[in-house]
């Protein structure tokens, strides 16, 4: 078993909101959130659809992997802020990126997509053999859903994507570890912009939705909703459950990796992560001061920009690992 990172690339449109920036919607102050959340900015796309970030990191990525896109078999695109309820964007990407002989799915995990997906494509590619290649993107334009009026979240989300092409190779380092908790759905979410059905009877509605998503009609309708207590705590939790379970399926000891490369949220959850994996600061890959949290994208980003910079080289064992609504948690051991 084992997966092999041929490439990686992304894409961070250019609009800068820097934490100063927020005082145009919200009572706040650069101080308090650098020194909560160790944010000062985030990149926020101003015209570009999501399927446009995905489409340019992907391509990013396959010039790194230098392969032929035809190449690729299977394209999973991981997103909460699709641009269509269909076709779905790893579709539309596979149209940018030339990869005519690609299966094509779209994957919801929320924060965890990305860590999914590429399981997902590690178990894909075990089994067809005649898939050489697989392309994991995640892109998120998580401002088209953040509640700008709600100041305990919309200082957290950014917008980005990025892409790895990878491939499966025998005798290599891997083991992932993928759960949810279903029942921690009302912790984070947001609500789907879907136009209510000309069917409807208010009277049923009202009685079947969730006990969470039960507030009169609109209360919710706009943007992400979260307890963000609740999911910190869940946070510096499941990142480490997640990576010590992997690591348990095939023996392996955390303290033997040389890069975390965490799901970026809040730099006081990486901190407490770390601390409860035993493993010093200085392992853990860290962009979130200038990227905030972008969804799914977060954790291939801090890949792509580690892989780039030199701090993640060839031969280091590295742990992907994240957490986010659904609740979702996962993590993957492998070799880069
Ligand atoms: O991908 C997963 C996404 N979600 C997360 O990762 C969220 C995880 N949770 C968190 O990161 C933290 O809970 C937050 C950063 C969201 C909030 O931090 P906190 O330390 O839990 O703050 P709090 O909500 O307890 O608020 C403390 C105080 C409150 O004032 P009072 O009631 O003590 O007077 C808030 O009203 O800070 C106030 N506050 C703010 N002040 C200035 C909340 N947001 C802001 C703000 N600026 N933006």
């Amino acid at each position: 078993m084992g997966l092999h990172i041929l490439g990686t690339g992304s894409y961070m449109p250019e609009g800068v909101l820097a934490n100063d920036d927020f005082k145009r919607f919200i009572e706040t102050n650069d101080e308090w959130i650098r020194t909560r959340t160790g944010i000062s900015e985030r990149r926020v796309a101003t015209g570009e659809p999501t399927w446009y970030m995905g489409a340019q990191a992907a391509k990013n990525a396959i010039e790194a992997a230098g392969i032929d896109p035809a190449e690729i078999g299977l394209i999973i695109d991981t997103t909460i802020t699709q641009d269509y309820c269909t076709p779905s964007m790893s579709c539309i990407v596979q149209r940018e990126t030339g990869a005519v002989n690609a299966a094509c799915f779209d994957l919801n995990a929320a924060c965890s997509g990305f860590v999914y997906a590429m399981d997902m494509a590690h178990r894909f590619l075990k089994t067809e053999p005649s898939s050489k290649y697989a392309l994991v993107l995640a892109n998120e334009q998580l401002s088209r859903i953040t509640n700008y009026e709600d100041r305990t979240s919309c200082i957290l989300f950014g917008d980005g994507a990025a892409a790895a092409v990878v491939e499966y190779k025998e005798g290599v380092l891997y083991s992932s570890h993928l759960g949810a908790d279903g029942t921690g759905a009302k912790f984070l979410f947001a609500k789907s912009a879907l136009p209510a059905s000309p069917f409807i009877d208010r009277e049923k509605a009202d009685r079947q939705w969730h006990d969470f998503d039960a507030a009169p009609e609109g209360r919710y309708a706009h943007g992400m909703k979260q307890d963000g207590k609740e999911v910190y705590r869940f946070a510096t939790q499941a990142m480490p459950k997640a990576a010590q379970a992997a690591a348990e399926k095939i023996g392996f000891d955390l303290s033997d990796l040389d890069k975390i490369v965490p799901h970026q949220a809040n730099i006081r959850i990486i901190e407490t992560a770390m601390k409860n994996m035993k493993l010093p600061m200085e392992k853990a890959v860290v962009n979130i001061a200038h990227h905030g949290n972008t969804s799914s994208a977060s954790i291939p980003i801090a890949l792509d920009e580690g892989i780039r910079s030199g701090e993640i080289k060839r031969g280091d064992k590295i742990c992907l690992v994240g957490f986010g609504a659904g609740l979702t948690y996962a993590a993957i051991i492998m070799e880069y």
